[in-house]
Formats: structure tokens, sequence, C-alpha cells
């Protein structure tokens, strides 16, 4: 599928899930804006990708503060061009009892998952409206539709950007930019590796046998941000090896 003359931000792009998805955006010929909170991370990223013969450069930026959104957002104009596909993945995961989590940990959940995702659309979907033309991914979680123990915030800030899309999903529907969300479940990524769950026990029950990899997500990801998803919105596509049938 070609993505030939557009131009991507991936947030969080700098490792697992966005690096996969900005790596294949830019197999299938987008230009790609990696941006990242950890610029070392983000440039290899571009490295990746430009080293295969894509083009991409990288923003080193919080994706949950408006002021640094812009400032990416200008960066990728400059040397990209106007945006016409935005993944919003960037996020952070925690486990925690609900009892003990801190109303700052609510907040910093809520910030970047929920609040980051709302804020590179409004900064993005200008360059949409006036292109009559864009694909929207928001990376949201198979936790926000099964509930997961020890992650409340986490999983209620995922469930808000099921819910997010949807409704903006509605409000472009007539202007040619589709919304769309993929939960992952069960990715083998640093987030992953670095949270208390054990990997060998879930592969065990898991129906494929196997954990994901950012290749199956960023596969997904393609294809809702081509030409041929263009009348898919709203949806909620689930990539998780069968552990979660809606
Ligand atoms: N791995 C999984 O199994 C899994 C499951 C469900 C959902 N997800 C979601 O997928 C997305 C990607 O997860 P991953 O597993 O690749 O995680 P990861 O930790 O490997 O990568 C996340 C990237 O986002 C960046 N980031 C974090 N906060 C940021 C901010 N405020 N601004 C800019 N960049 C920021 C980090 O620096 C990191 O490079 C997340 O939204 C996560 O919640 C992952």
């Amino acid at each position: 599928m070609s993505l030939k003359g557009k131009v991507a931000v991936v947030t969080g792009g700098g490792s697992g899930i966005g690096r996969a998805i900005s790596v294949q955006l830019a197999k299938d010929g987008a230009a790609v804006s990696v941006w990242d909170l950890n610029s070392v991370s983000a440039e290899q990223t571009v490295e990746m990708i430009v080293n295969s013969g894509g083009r991409a450069i990288a923003c080193a930026g919080d994706a949950s503060a408006k002021i640094e959104i812009a400032r990416s957002a200008a960066m990728t104009r400059q040397s990209l061009g106007a945006i016409s596909i935005l993944v919003n993945n960037a996020g952070i995961s925690s486990f925690t009892p609900f009892m003990d989590i801190s109303e700052e940990m609510i907040d910093r959940i809520m910030a970047i998952n929920i609040k980051g995702p709302m804020l590179c659309c409004q900064e993005i979907i200008p360059d949409m409206l006036n292109a009559g033309w864009g694909r929207i991914i928001n990376i949201s979680s198979s936790s926000a539709q099964t509930g997961a123990p020890m992650m409340c915030h986490y999983s209620a800030s995922k469930g808000g950007v099921i819910a997010f899309t949807k409704s903006l999903g509605l409000e472009l529907a007539a202007k040619g930019i589709t919304v769309n969300n993929i939960p992952p479940g069960f990715i083998d990524t640093p987030m992953l590796r670095q949270s208390p769950v054990d990997i060998e026990k879930q592969i065990q029950v898991s129906p494929m046998k196997r954990a994901g990899t950012p290749e199956d997500i960023a596969s997904a990801c393609a294809f809702l941000a081509s030409e041929q998803a263009g009348y898919i919105t709203g949806l909620t596509l689930g990539v998780n090896g069968g552990r979660v049938m809606p």
C-alpha cells in the first residue's frame, strides 16, 4: 500500500511499537517525523529509516505539552511539508493497586495517554482539513477492553482514547479524515519487558502461544493510514493474537 507523498507524525516513535510504525510507514513511502521525549532513540529510528532509503526527521519533545507539540509540528512542516497522517502512540503504563495510586500518578498518566493525543490532534487537524484528507490512528490498549488489575489509571486513560476516537471520527467523517484506534495486547517491547508481567506464563495461556511483535501493530497501522482504508472510521482494530474477542 503506497503512502507516497504523505507526511506522517508518530509520537513515541523512538521505541517499541512507535519505532516499528515509523519504519513501516516510511517503507510504504511516507516521510516520517519521529517525535519522542528521548532524542537519542528518536534519532536512532530516523537513522534506521534513512539507511533503508526513506525520509525522516526527529523531533525531541513532550507530546503532551502544547508548546512542545506546536514546536515539533512547525519543525515537521518546515522540513517535510503539511502533515497528513498522525499516529498518537506515545504512552506510559504503571502497575499499582488502585488504593495506592497517587493524584500525581493519575495526572501524569492522563496527561500523556489521553490529553497528549487530543492536543496533537488539535495541532495537526488544520493541515488535514486544508488537504481534505487525513488519517489519525490512536494507540489505545486491550486493557481498556478487558479491564486490568493494578492498572485502573492506565486502563481508564486508554478507555478515554477509544471513546475519543469514536467522537472525533464522527466529527471529521465528512471531511475526508478518518480516526481509528488500535488496542495492542501483549506486545514484546521495552514497556512490556519493564512491567511485572510474567511473559512466559502469558505466552502459555495466549491462543497463538506467542507475544505480539511491534511489527504486528505496525502492519495494522499502515493499513489504517492507507487510501484503501478510507471508508473505515471510529474503529477499534484489536491486534492481540486472539486474546480479546469483543
Ligand atoms: N507493549 C504492549 O504490550 C502494549 C499494550 C497495550 C498498549 N500499548 C501502548 O502502545 C504504545 C507504545 O508502547 P510500547 O510498548 O512501544 O512502549 P515503549 O515504552 O517501548 O515506547 C514508548 C515511547 O514513547 C515515548 N514517550 C513516552 N512519553 C512520551 C511523551 N510524553 N512525549 C513523547 N514521547 C513519549 C518513550 O520515550 C518511548 O520511546 C503506548 O501508548 C502503550 O500504552 C502497548
